[in-house]
């Protein structure tokens, strides 16, 4: 037989050196989640292995990540106070404030990603203002451009607005740039679904909307096309990296967002995807090292450069 595809399959050491796709540490951001207090550390219910942190103990955990290899972190801030404006969100003192300025003190060749968005600060958890029940797009770019520069003052390295209000991109970059920010990255959020998978980091951060959904704002499912647009949007904007959310699901969506812009692409791996594995991982219906394994790799293969992921530590322990 001239073709035996199994000649290259016969030994992991040729395995190995076929390999088409490879995970690496560097490329995997870990989120974290900050609250107010002191000691605390206490785990989410739907994301067992993932915890809600005071500044005190996240430290720790920035450490713990930065030893095993990983080299950046995404930051979501949950305040003790909410309003109707969010105002938690650019405040000097916020809760993502005072970590990133405790991060940068304590630990040392950290990338720290500030994820810009409003519903975890806003009392009625939408991610944006709102008036006779509408979330408003201009009023909210204004905010969400004065939360991106309180971020990078307190010492943020890239910028990631999360929150599909349209022009967002272009309201926070000339912001930065009129404070002086001109060489902080934008990382967008720009092809982000409204989406069920993600139900455990709304129990996270607190951040269920009280009334309504994210469909006036976030991504139907069902569009493709309607993805690149967005994507095109940002990047006239100023965006230097285009991100596709959720990951597994949007598999192809990642691939078409790779093939059509060259621009690094980040896929964003999030809390229902992580607690689908772990919770089939518990049961022992499934073996969770392998399917992490395999899931990441699916989302580099689609052409995802960077991924977020809450398996983010697991994993560069497994590869150390
Ligand atoms: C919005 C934001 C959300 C996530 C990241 N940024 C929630 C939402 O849009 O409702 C979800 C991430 C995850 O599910 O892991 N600030």
């Amino acid at each position: 037989m001239i073709n035996r595809p199994r000649r290259l399959r016969s030994t992991d050491a040729i395995r190995a050196l076929v390999r088409e796709t490879r995970i690496t540490p560097d490329q995997l951001i870990y989120p974290l989640f900050v609250c107010e207090g002191e000691g605390i550390r206490r785990e989410i219910e739907s994301m067992p292995g993932c915890f809600n942190f005071s500044v005190d103990e996240l430290t720790g955990e920035v450490d713990r990540a930065r030893q095993a290899g990983i080299r950046s972190v995404v930051l979501f801030g949950i305040p003790d106070h909410k309003d109707a404006a969010g105002s938690q969100a650019y405040a000097e003192d916020g809760i993502t404030q005072k970590a990133i300025r405790a991060i940068k003190r304590e630990v040392r060749d950290i990338l720290v990603i500030a994820d810009n968005c409003l519903c975890e600060y806003t009392d009625h958890g939408h991610c944006g203002v709102i008036k006779d029940g509408e979330v408003l797009n201009d009023p909210t770019l204004e905010i969400l451009a004065r939360t991106a520069v309180s971020q990078a003052e307190a010492g943020a390295d890239v910028i990631a607005p999360s929150n599909m209000m349209d022009g967002f991109v272009a309201a926070i970059r000339s912001a930065l740039d009129a404070s002086g920010f001109e060489h902080i990255p934008i990382m967008s959020y720009a092809v982000k679904y409204a989406s069920g998978f993600y139900g455990p980091f709304r129990e996270a951060a607190q951040s269920t909307p009280q009334f309504g959904d994210r469909r006036g704002y976030q991504m139907d499912p069902a569009n493709v096309r309607e993805g690149l647009k967005e994507a095109a949007l940002d990047l006239e904007q100023g965006a230097d990296i285009l991100m596709v959310k959720p990951a597994m699901p949007y598999l192809d969506v990642i691939r078409a967002v790779r093939e059509r812009f060259d621009v690094p692409v980040a896929a964003y791996q999030v809390s229902g995807e992580y607690a689908m594995i772990k919770a089939a991982a518990l049961r022992g219906w499934i073996d969770e090292e392998r399917v992490v394994a395999e899931s990441l790799t699916a989302i580099k293969r689609a052409g995802a450069d960077m991924i977020l992921t809450y398996f983010a530590i697991d994993i560069a322990k497994r590869m150390a």
